[in-house]
């Protein structure tokens, strides 16, 4: 409001409704959007051993993992890496062909950065030198994420409490430190969506400080409860 020299609510209301470009300000005001590449290691190496094995052995034409709430990108393209490290442990590049990877954000500005795919070193600071080395050549000042992992994954803006999800039934939902930011009735809300939105024996892998919520104990079971991986019922 201080920024657009509104004075009340309404005003600052009547100036969302004409200006179109204030509403993604706002909300690029209002989200968190800090994020790592490998944020939580443990979580990843637990996804790796305790649900990678799964999605491989999945018959399903496409795998799909949603990473919702993605910031600016850092976690759907740390799945990326995680996957493609998983295959060639295993042999078989080819398996990637039927991988999507989605990651989301509300904040169109954010989408925008990590569609980009450039990272200062700051942003991996939780990932081994190895990894970087392999898929982040560093060029112009900045880490830029290779093609064999960019084209694993796409990027769209979407708001997580609205609409679908990104489309087709899905393998797995990562939402990790969104939901904090939530009451207690969106919470479970959207647990009860991201129930409809998994296939049976799916995964929803959530941050480190969430937890599953009323009825929704009932729709998901603990595959590690320290790392927040549940299974759909
Ligand atoms: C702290 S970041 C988490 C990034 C990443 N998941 C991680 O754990 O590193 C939270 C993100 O949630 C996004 N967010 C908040 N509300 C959302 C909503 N309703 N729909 C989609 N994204 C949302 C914010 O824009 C922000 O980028």
């Amino acid at each position: 409001m201080r920024a657009k020299s509104a004075s009340s609510f309404a005003q600052y209301a009547g100036i969302l409704d004409t200006d179109p470009h204030e509403y993604d300000k706002l909300v690029e005001a209002l989200t968190i959007n800090v994020s790592k590449f490998f944020r939580n290691p443990e979580t990843f190496a637990s996804i790796a051993t305790k649900v990678l094995p799964e999605l491989w052995a999945a018959p399903s034409p496409l795998v799909r993992i949603w990473s919702a709430g993605c910031a600016t990108g850092e976690e759907p393209y740390s799945l990326a890496v995680l996957c493609r490290e998983y295959a060639l442990a295993h042999g078989d590049l080819s398996k990637l062909e039927r991988l999507r990877i989605i990651g989301s954000d509300i904040d169109r500005e954010s989408v925008t950065v990590a569609s980009r795919g450039r990272y200062p070193a700051g942003a991996f600071t939780d990932t081994s030198p190895a990894v970087r080395e392999k898929y982040f050549p560093l060029e112009n000042g900045l880490f830029s994420v290779s093609p064999e992992i960019r084209n694993l994954v796409s990027f769209e803006r979407r708001d997580i409490l609205e609409g679908g999800g990104p489309g087709g039934r899905l393998h797995m939902v990562v939402c990790r430190n969104v939901i904090i930011y939530f009451t207690r009735d969106t919470q479970e809300r959207l647990f009860e969506r991201f129930h409809d939105l998994l296939l049976p024996g799916a995964f929803l892998v959530l941050g480190k400080v969430e937890t599953l919520l009323g009825k929704s104990r009932e729709m998901f079971a603990p595959v590690s409860s320290r790392e927040r991986i549940y299974r759909r019922l």
